[in-house]
Parts: structure tokens; C-alpha cells; sequence
């Protein structure tokens, strides 16, 4: 089996692609990443190859046909929601996924593609994948935009994870746009208040990383298994919400310590103040239900 991740020295991507090498030991794993947000760091006993590049470079993209994937895990992104270079977020995110499509094409391959929560801005929660998308920044214009591309592809051997607010180990190098615990612990690590927009109750869906890589994992199998009758959208979440304060109070248990958030106002006109996965269609179409509650995950991601 022939396998290539891209965005694969970032966050997720390092963690998944290190768990393909861990399951499926005689897979070949290809990475290609810019190494733009990503590091070799995250990637430390990884066998496969590793490609420096951007997704939005056809030619380097091109050079790759023939290689023979059988399934392609396309990560790739900007990731920074705050990015408001719409154009740079548009080429890499979207034309990079148009690329890779190409690839898929023509080497007949599956592809699993990261989506977003995104997509879902404002919207009632718990969000379903059927409900209207209502993207709030750049970042999620891009992640609808490459829903409706793999939509109207009809390409039956593809399924797009809308990854809801994911924590766990390697989002460090992240920096400011690692997940919300991860800017908490730090601070609060080194005896400093955790501060958060007033008055911390803006909710989130926190999946600790290994959940994702399961699901992501669970993709590729569906498309194994019934590859015809897959063209979709599928949220990869918890199902359950946790606001900011009570992401304070894990943390104070967790760490032995006992401090009191500081709040201070939501500099961002555009902000999604509660996302909450509907998990039905996961667990229908992938077999897929997180196993870490949030006082799981967080316990096992901050004590390790
Ligand atoms: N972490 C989350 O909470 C979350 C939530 C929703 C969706 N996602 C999506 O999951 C995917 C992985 O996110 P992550 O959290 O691991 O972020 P990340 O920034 O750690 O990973 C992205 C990787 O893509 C690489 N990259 C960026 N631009 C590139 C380009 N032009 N060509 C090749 N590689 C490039 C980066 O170097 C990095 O290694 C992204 O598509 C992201 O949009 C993440």
C-alpha cells in the first residue's frame, strides 16, 4: 500500500502519518510538506520519505504522479484562521487541493481530506453536516470552497473530515494557533492567570489528536470497504462542548494549582462562540466515536 500525506511534519499529519507506519508497517509513506508551520521535530522515527514543497506547486505536484498511491491524506493548510491574505489563503488551500485532486485522478487514489469546523461559523449547534455553512474568516472560506470542489467532483472515493478544535502532543510548534488548552497550560505552567475572552464562556469541541487520527484512520477503511457510495462531509468531534472557564478548571486540577482567568474583550469582530459536533453521521459512516472525555484527554495529553 502506497500512501502520501501532505501537511504530514505538522500537527495532525505527524501524528497520523506516524500511526499509519505504526499499523500498517509495509506501507510506503510519502510526506510532502513545506515545512512552513511543520518540523522534522514532530516526525522523529518516521521510516518513510519525506518531500519538501508546497501543495500549490503544480509542478512539483505533477512530478509525483506515477508514484502509484493508493490512498492520499491531504492536510496541507494554512492553518492560522486569523490570516486575512484571502489570496494566499485561496492558493495554498484551495489551488494546493485542486492539485492534489490531480494526483488523485490519475493514480486512481483515495483521498481523505481535512476539512473544518470552520465551515460552520455561527450556525446552531450541535453542528450537522447538512445544516448551512456560514464561514466567519479566510481560513473557513477556503474549507467551504474545498467541500463544494470534492462535492461537485462526484468522485465517489473521497471523504472530507471537518475536524472540529483538536489538542494533543506536537501542537506546540503550532504557536499561536495551537489549541486553547495548549495557550492556557503555558501560561498557567509558569504561575501566570489564564486569560480569555469575557467571560470564558465560549464553547468549543476539544478532540485530543489520537481520537482524530482514529477517525482519519476510519476514512480510509470506509473508502477500502464501499469506496462507490462515499462523496461526503463528515464532522469529527466529541459531541460535547466545554467552555473556556471549565477548560480553567481542568487545567487547576491537572497542573495542582488554583488560578482565577483574567478576561479581557474579544478583539475579533468574527468569532465562533460555540462549536459542538452532531457525531451521527461519524459514527454511521466511519464506525467512529471519540474515546477521550475532555478531563481524559487533557489528564493523558498534560501529564505525559
Ligand atoms: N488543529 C485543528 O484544530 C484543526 C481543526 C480543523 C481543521 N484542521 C485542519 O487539519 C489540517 C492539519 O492541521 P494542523 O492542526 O495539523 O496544522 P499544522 O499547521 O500543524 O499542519 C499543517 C501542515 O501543512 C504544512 N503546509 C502549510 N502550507 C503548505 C503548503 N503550501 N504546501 C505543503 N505543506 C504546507 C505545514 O508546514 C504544516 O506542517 C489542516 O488542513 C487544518 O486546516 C485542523
Amino acid at each position: 500500500m502506497k500512501i502520501l500525506v501532505t501537511g504530514g511534519a505538522g500537527f495532525i499529519g505527524s501524528n497520523l502519518a506516524l500511526e499509519l507506519e505504526r499499523r500498517f508497517a509495509s506501507a510506503a509513506i510519502t510526506i510532502l510538506d513545506d515545512f512552513l508551520q511543520g518540523s522534522t521535530g514532530n516526525l522523529e522515527g518516521f521510516r518513510g520519505e519525506i518531500i519538501k514543497g508546497g501543495v500549490e506547486d503544480e509542478k512539483l505536484v505533477e512530478s509525483l504522479k506515477g508514484k502509484g498511491f493508493d490512498f492520499i491524506y491531504h492536510l496541507a493548510a494554512i492553518t492560522d484562521t486569523t490570516v486575512s491574505d484571502e489570496k494566499r489563503m485561496m492558493t495554498v488551500n484551495v489551488d494546493g487541493f485542486k492539485n492534489i485532486l490531480g494526483i488523485a485522478g490519475h493514480e486512481k487514489a483515495s483521498v481523505i481530506y481535512a476539512s473544518s469546523a470552520g465551515v460552520y461559523g455561527n450556525g446552531p449547534a450541535p453542528m450537522k453536516e447538512t445544516q448551512k455553512v456560514s464561514p466567519l474568516n479566510a481560513y473557513s472560506v477556503s474549507k467551504v470552497r474545498m467541500d463544494e470542489i470534492a462535492l461537485s467532483l462526484n468522485q465517489p472515493r473521497m471523504i472530507g473530515l471537518r475536524y472540529f478544535n483538536v489538542y494533543g502532543p506536537g501542537e506546540s510548534r503550532k504557536g499561536k494557533s495551537a489549541s486553547m488548552i495548549w495557550q492556557l497550560a503555558c501560561r498557567m505552567k509558569t504561575g501566570s492567570p489564564p486569560r480569555i475572552f469575557k467571560y470564558g464562556e465560549q464553547r468549543r469541541d476539544l478532540i485530543h489528536v489520537s481520537d482524530v487520527v482514529q477517525a482519519t484512520i476510519r476514512a480510509m477503511e470506509a473508502l477500502d470497504k464501499d469506496g462507490p457510495e462515499r462523496n461526503v462531509s463528515v464532522n469529527v468531534g466529541t459531541g460535547v462542548a466545554t467552555d473556556f472557564n471549565r477548560v480553567i478548571e481542568i487545567l487547576n486540577s491537572i497542573l495542582g494549582t488554583d488560578l482565577k482567568p483574567e478576561y479581557f474583550d474579544n478583539p475579533y469582530d468574527f468569532y465562533q462562540n460555540h462549536t459542538q459536533a452532531d457525531t451521527a453521521l461519524a459514527a454511521k459512516t466511519l464506525g467512529f466515536k471519540a474515546r477521550y472525555s475532555i478531563e481524559e484527554g487533557m489528564r493523558n495529553y498534560l501529564t505525559l
